[in-house]
């Protein structure tokens, strides 16, 4: 059975080449191959390329010497099962590469979903190996899957922050900056913050910096109390005391930000780099931030909530979220390798539509 991977160059990520895989078509025992139906394609899917090597990205589904696939969240079916109880034509939802098809080891089996306990995923963090029974989570309807799909891994990164500055009263900042205020992260972040703010009656506005081009779309999110953009950054207001959430990780706005905040500045929250070829500049920063570490707070929220509590809260409030973001994102689709070349090196150089939400079929529908 042939399969097609879409890998990039590790050291190059402009330079990509498309790989046809042949499977045999026995499986060993417990061994699954997954037809991958669609896949969310965000600036996230760049930040992996991006920070590959560091925290292991390529290590997922490894390829040729020298390149890399990028893993994407999305949903595949069963074609060719050698494990008892897993069926063909169940849908699972997961960590998948930019390919058509996915051979997998399955393991811990439930009705909930199975690991994928194939040797070389043995090292990388359990909660990418998980593959989600769709049929036995309400969050997947055939309404919602696509923006679950292109929300849910963006939208735990927004909670965990939002209860992570909670768990700090705010530090009791009156204002809090957002980067890259239109990625569909700091949306998320914005929408969970605006929320908690009216909760808890916190006195902090929320400031959106976003682009020229995208100040319309995010005023009219209604989540941030003002949009500036990076143009008229110098109109800020510099005697507030100030948290700074960074999706974009430009190293001159962080230096432009930080020379007009001081010692305002009370918390740096770095959590994006979609600006990464400008990670780097002539100025030294003044202060560093503090990489935000999501497993840290899963942790310490699973152990204070229990588990089950935890994917409840965070289900019930990416429920909220969907039924809001269904009126301001677009759902648009991308079928097919030539397609998939497009969208890739239009995200890989920012050429991104906030208002849109890509998701990618290398298989015929
Ligand atoms: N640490 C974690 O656990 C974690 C989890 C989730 C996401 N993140 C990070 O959060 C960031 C946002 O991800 P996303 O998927 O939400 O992004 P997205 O929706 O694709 O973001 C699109 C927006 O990012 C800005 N942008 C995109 N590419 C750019 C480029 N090349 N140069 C400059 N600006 C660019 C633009 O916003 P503006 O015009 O508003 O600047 C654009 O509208 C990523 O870096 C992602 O890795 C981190």
């Amino acid at each position: 059975m042939n399969a097609l991977d879409f890998t990039v160059k590790i050291d190059d990520l402009h330079q990509y080449e498309l790989i046809t895989k042949n499977y045999p078509e026995k499986l060993l025992p417990d061994q699954v191959m997954l037809a991958i139906e669609k896949f969310s394609f965000t600036s996230n899917n760049i930040t992996y390329g991006v920070v590959g090597e560091q925290m292991n990205y390529w290590k997922f589904f490894p390829t040729q010497p020298g390149y890399g696939i990028i893993p994407a969240w999305g949903i595949a079916h069963v074609i060719n099962s050698n494990h008892p109880e897993v069926k063909v034509g169940q849908r699972f939802y997961g960590y998948y590469p930019m390919s058509t098809h996915l051979l997998v080891t399955a393991g811990k089996v439930s009705n909930k979903g199975f690991m994928d306990i194939t040797e070389h995923r043995q090292a990388l963090p359990p909660i990418y190996n998980f593959y989600v029974n769709i049929e036995q989570d309400p969050l997947f309807t055939p309404r919602t899957e696509g923006l679950i799909s292109i929300f849910r891994p963006l939208f735990v990164t927004s909670f965990l922050i939002n209860e992570a500055l909670a768990d700090q009263n705010f530090y009791d900042a009156t204002q809090i900056m957002v980067t890259s205020a239109s990625s569909k992260t700091a949306q998320a972040l914005a929408f969970l913050l605006a929320h908690r703010k009216k909760e808890i009656g916190q006195e902090f506005s929320l400031v959106a910096l976003t682009s020229d081009s995208n100040v319309a779309f995010v005023k009219n999110l209604g989540w941030y109390d003002q949009t500036i953009s990076y143009e008229q950054i110098s109109h800020l207001t510099a005697d507030k005391k100030s948290i700074i959430v960074d999706f974009a990780g430009n190293h001159n706005l962080q230096f432009k930000l930080q020379t007009i905040l001081k010692e305002d500045l009370i918390y740096n929250c770095l959590v994006g780099l979609v600006d990464w070829q400008n990670l780097e500049g002539e100025n030294p920063l003044p202060k560093e931030g503090t990489f935000f570490f999501a497993p840290n707070q899963v942790e310490k929220l699973q152990k204070e909530w229990g588990v089950i509590k935890f994917q409840q809260k965070v289900g019930e409030a990416l429920l909220q979220f969907i039924s809001h973001a269904q009126s301001t994102i677009s759902i648009k689709k991308y079928q097919g390798v030539e397609q998939l070349k497009q969208l890739y090196t239009d995200t890989l150089n920012g050429k991104v539509d906030p208002k849109y939400g890509n998701i990618v079929s290398l298989n015929e529908s």
